[in-house]
């Protein structure tokens, strides 16, 4: 099937559902974990683009950039175009360049990143694959946005193929200092695969600083504050922009009967403890899952805490399992919820309710609802959009949000109990005051998060980009170099 040339083009690694199979063994679409997915699908949505993508699925056969037997297809009213992933790349580019080593890098080094020659190729191959795939799917002077750690070698290789086009790239993960960055034996092409966008975006401005510092010292162009200068005439401008959620779409959820009575039968199954606290987290070692079990299980242990009278629901969706890391951490936290609910729950009322499972987003809204103490504990996050679900979700200004120091989120969300992870005693005396807060305070605190999310929710976000992209594109060819430029 010939495609129709799009003036809009996302190019993201994973599409917005995956290909699994069904109960019945056939193929089916369910919605894909992660933030990007809940972010970008609405501004997708509403500027009737086409998003290309992995869609999850181990596959054998790629035949020049499509998976045998999988054409672009119409899902919900989007435009999706597959791209194949072999089982070779899921553990080059995936599993590998993108997950063990960019991953963690990116994140503090929470874990130790691992530098492999063929996974660097692998990821080199399939950003390539993804680069053509863009450049014949985009029509004359269309605008490309590119996303996420796992592809920032496309914007290069698109421009070479295509200098007609627009491009912007934004980063969803944290884009680390200097002195971490500099362990990629492959920095500097990391560096230009980047500026091969008009207009690269960070979650804060920390990310854009530590970028244009690096493009300055590695690669050695110019720069002046947020602006690259490239020999070729370009300018590149590297900028912040914290991403959002349809906050109106999660608030609408909150308030339907059936979310509302969801979130009542949720808490009776619960034994209708005085206090309910959650976690929802993909099942990933810089979530702080563990941290903030432990402080809760310490709590529950010194008898501050009765089971009975406060229970931790913990959502966890396994994510990357075949990734060592992952499968550590997976078995660090069944053993501690193991002990916790072993040693303090009693009969019909375990400490902990751990689930693996991952839900529609009504289920996730009725969840936010049932909730009077959300935990976000993040060593290292992006931004974290649970934490402004949970706030969109709160239409009484009630509930209590505590929040990691590390987490994007934190910068906006400034009247959430705010922790640091790595101190344990911290994070129980944040517990404790949030369960104990007075309805006014707790009132004062959401009212004004939930302002903040409003005035900044996803279309905001999007429209800020692109708005920025005209300037930035219009600009070429125009820009000149700055007498002071440092
Ligand atoms: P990340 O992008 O690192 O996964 P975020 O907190 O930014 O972290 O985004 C996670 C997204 O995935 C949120 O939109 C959240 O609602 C969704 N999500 C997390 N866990 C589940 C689950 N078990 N079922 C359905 N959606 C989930
Ligand atoms: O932004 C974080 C992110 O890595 C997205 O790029 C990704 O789609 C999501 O989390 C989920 O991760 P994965 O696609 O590896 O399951």
């Amino acid at each position: 099937m010939a495609s129709v040339p799009a003036d809009l083009v996302i190019v993201a690694n994973r599409l917005p559902v995956d290909r699994i199979t069904g109960p019945d063994g056939e193929p089916m679409w369910r919605a894909s974990p992660g933030g990007l997915v809940t972010a970008i699908e609405p501004v997708l949505r509403a500027n009737r683009g086409v998003w290309i993508g992995w869609p999850g699925a181990v596959t054998g056969a790629v035949t020049g950039g499509s998976e045998a037997g999988m054409e672009p297809f119409e899902h919900e009213g989007l435009q999706l175009d597959p791209i194949a992933l072999s089982a070779e790349e899921i553990e080059g580019f995936y599993e590998g360049f993108s997950n063990a080593t960019l991953w963690p890098l990116y994140h503090d080094v929470v874990a130790k990143p691992e530098f492999h020659r063929e996974w660097w190729e692998a990821y080199v191959a399939v950003n390539r694959r993804f680069a053509e795939h863009a450049a014949d799917r985009a029509a004359k002077n269309a605008m490309v946005w590119v996303h996420d750690y796992q592809l920032q070698l496309v914007p290069q290789m698109l421009r070479e193929l295509r200098p007609d086009l627009r491009i912007g790239f934004f980063l969803h993960i944290p884009f680390p200092p200097a002195e971490l960055f500099q362990q990629l034996p492959w920095r500097r092409q990391i560096l230009e695969g980047l500026l091969g966008a008009d207009l690269v975006g960070f979650q804060l401005p920390g990310g854009a600083q530590n970028f244009v510092r690096l493009v300055r010292q590695r690669v050695g162009h110019k720069t002046h504050r947020d602006l690259v200068y490239l020999p070729d005439g370009r300018t590149v401008r590297a900028a912040a922009f914290p991403i959002s959620i349809d906050v109106d779409n999660f608030e609408e959820l909150a308030r339907k009967p059936e979310v509302i009575a969801r979130a009542k039968e949720i808490r009776d199954a619960l034994g209708n403890p005085r206090k309910v606290l959650l976690g929802v987290d993909r099942l990933d070692y810089t979530k702080g899952i563990h941290a903030r079990l432990r402080a809760f299980g310490e709590l529950v242990a010194a008898g501050e805490l009765d089971v009975e009278e406060a229970v931790f629901v913990q959502v966890a969706t396994p994510s990357r399992e075949r990734v060592e890391q992952y499968r550590v951490l997976r078995d660090d936290l069944d053993r501690l919820v193991g002990r916790i609910n072993g040693d303090y729950g009693r009969i019909g009322s375990p400490a902990i309710s751990y689930l693996h499972a991952s839900y529609p987003r009504e289920e996730m809204a009725a969840l936010y609802r049932a909730a009077d103490v959300m935990v976000v504990t993040p060593y290292r996050d992006g931004m974290n959009l649970v934490a402004k679900e949970y706030v969109a979700c709160r239409y009484n200004d009630d509930g209590a949000l505590i929040l990691s120091e590390f987490a994007g989120a934190a910068y906006e969300l400034r009247q959430a109990w705010l922790v640091n992870p790595y101190d344990l005693n911290g994070v129980k005396d944040a517990i404790r005051e949030a369960l104990h807060a007075d309805e006014k305070d707790l009132a004062r605190r959401m009212r004004t998060m939930r302002k903040t999310i409003k005035a900044a929710d996803i279309t905001a976000w999007a429209r800020s980009f692109l708005e920025e992209m005209d300037i930035v594109r219009s600009a070429h060819g125009k820009a000149l170099l700055p007498a002071d430029k440092t």
